[in-house]
């Protein structure tokens, strides 16, 4: 790219870039790798220049160039949603209702609620529905300044409704501004017709719907549920090692509910990432920073389904584990799409210092989708920026459930703008 083709865009006026681009935040007091006062010049929806904005290059600035003024508030890289299920059909709000006077996430699947409850929905909805029920799922999520999001299917389990799921996932990521990366859920619960021989299941997984949706290029990982009620570790490693030779990616539910090994099945297989870890073990804390497996937090349903105990984000960052932070939104667990949530339960209740949460759902997300690109911003990379109404990273999470995405670029264009922006103003 030349050095004096004139910018598209340029954001200036700010507090700070934080970049990611650069070592994690170490300690309580650890930053984040930050240029102060600086600005960012966008060419063909890659960052053309950053660096102080009183080193942007004037002549590059043209009557075409679209200009924005931070305000005073910082920018950074979008939010990657490492883990979401946000196609689906129905709602859930009876059994939020039940578990509100105690019943637990498992009673309530065992009286036929749950997952199995979805997947009826699901099945009954067509493709068209699907798309437009899950849009303004995403529309939400691009208001909190998500610029890429990872999609499962999981809520068909049979091969019509898993494939049209993520054809679902296809045409959206087509139609909005959000960069969806999909996944292969088939082995999210075992469907009603296949209770009494949960081996014809699996052999369903692995030879039809697999091959089907690995040919035509649907998903990118293949996840499995690993628990009581749901999958065996020994299921899992099947399915997970029939996906690897097709070409998808492992990943893995692990350790949510109760502590199965989970953690540790993902270092053996090399997932990229292990999701939930509320119940993960010292050995599996210490395998996933040996594999370099992705710990992956979810603390909104930790909340919702209101479990007795949250990931240890603070011992797995320690451990060195690299750590992702993502909304989880689903109909069951975490019918939420707000990513501000969960940055302040990552702070308040995993042990992470706002830097760090903030470092995990972009960086971190973006090493979950084993995409370097992603979650960071540099000279040559994607123009997928946010511009916060406040100073610092650190004002979010403090800031309990609050959206302060002012503006969310994707690939250098502007893709959302807050209709109140200056009333979220906290600089
Ligand atoms: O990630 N834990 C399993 N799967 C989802 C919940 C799905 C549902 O209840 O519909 C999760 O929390």
């Amino acid at each position: 790219m030349s050095a004096h083709v004139p910018f598209d865009l340029v954001v200036r006026g700010t507090s700070q870039v934080v970049t990611c681009d650069g070592p994690r935040p170490s300690g309580p007091q650890g930053t984040l790798p930050h240029v102060p006062r600086g600005a960012v010049g966008v060419v063909g929806g890659q960052v053309a220049f950053l660096g102080p904005e009183s080193q942007l290059p004037q002549e590059r600035l043209a009557p075409s160039t679209k200009v924005l003024d931070a305000g005073g508030g910082f920018v950074g890289p979008g939010f990657v949603d490492a883990h979401t299920h946000l196609v689906f059909a129905g709602a859930r709000d009876d059994e939020f209702a039940l578990r509100c006077r105690g019943a637990s996430y498992l009673e309530i699947a065992q009286a036929g609620g749950g997952i199995a409850s979805t997947v009826k929905a699901t099945r009954e909805a067509s493709l068209d529905d699907l798309v437009a029920l899950a849009g303004p799922r995403l529309s939400r999520l691009l208001s909190q300044g998500v610029t890429c999001a990872e999609v499962k299917s999981g809520y068909g389990l049979d091969l019509d409704t898993e494939v049209k799921m993520l054809e679902a996932v296809r045409r959206l990521g087509q139609r909005q501004p959000i960069e969806l990366v999909p996944t292969l859920l088939c082995a999210h619960a075992i469907p009603p017709e296949h209770k009494a021989n949960r081996a014809a299941y699996l052999e369903v997984c692995r030879e039809e719907i697999l091959p089907a949706v690995a040919s035509r290029g649907l998903a990118v990982f293949c996840d499995a549920f690993v628990e009581e009620g749901a999958f065996t570790a020994e299921e899992a490693r099947s399915l997970l090692t029939a996906a690897a030779k097709a070409g998808l990616t492992p990943r893995l539910h692990a350790d949510q509910l109760s502590s199965g090994g989970g953690a540790e099945l993902a270092a053996e297989l090399s997932a990229s990432s292990a999701d939930h870890l509320e119940q993960v073990s010292a050995a599996g804390i210490a395998a996933l920073a040996r594999a370099g497996v992705v710990a992956l937090l979810v603390p909104v349903s930790t909340f919702y389904l209101r479990l007795p105990k949250y990931a240890p984000g603070r011992a797995l960052w320690d451990a060195g584990v690299e750590i992702a932070l993502a909304s989880n939104v689903n109909p069951g667990s975490a019918m939420s799409e707000n990513l501000a949530l969960t940055l302040s339960l990552a702070c308040l209740a995993c042990g992470l210092s706002p830097e760090e949460a903030y470092w995990a759902a972009t960086r971190g997300g973006a090493r979950a989708l084993r995409r370097d690109d992603l979650g960071r911003l540099f000279v040559g990379g994607p123009a997928d920026l946010v511009v916060f109404g406040c100073s610092t990273p650190r004002h979010l999470p403090y800031h309990l459930g609050i959206s302060h995405a002012d503006v969310v670029v994707k690939a250098g264009a502007v893709a959302y703008q807050a209709p109140g922006a200056t009333a979220l103003r906290c600089i």
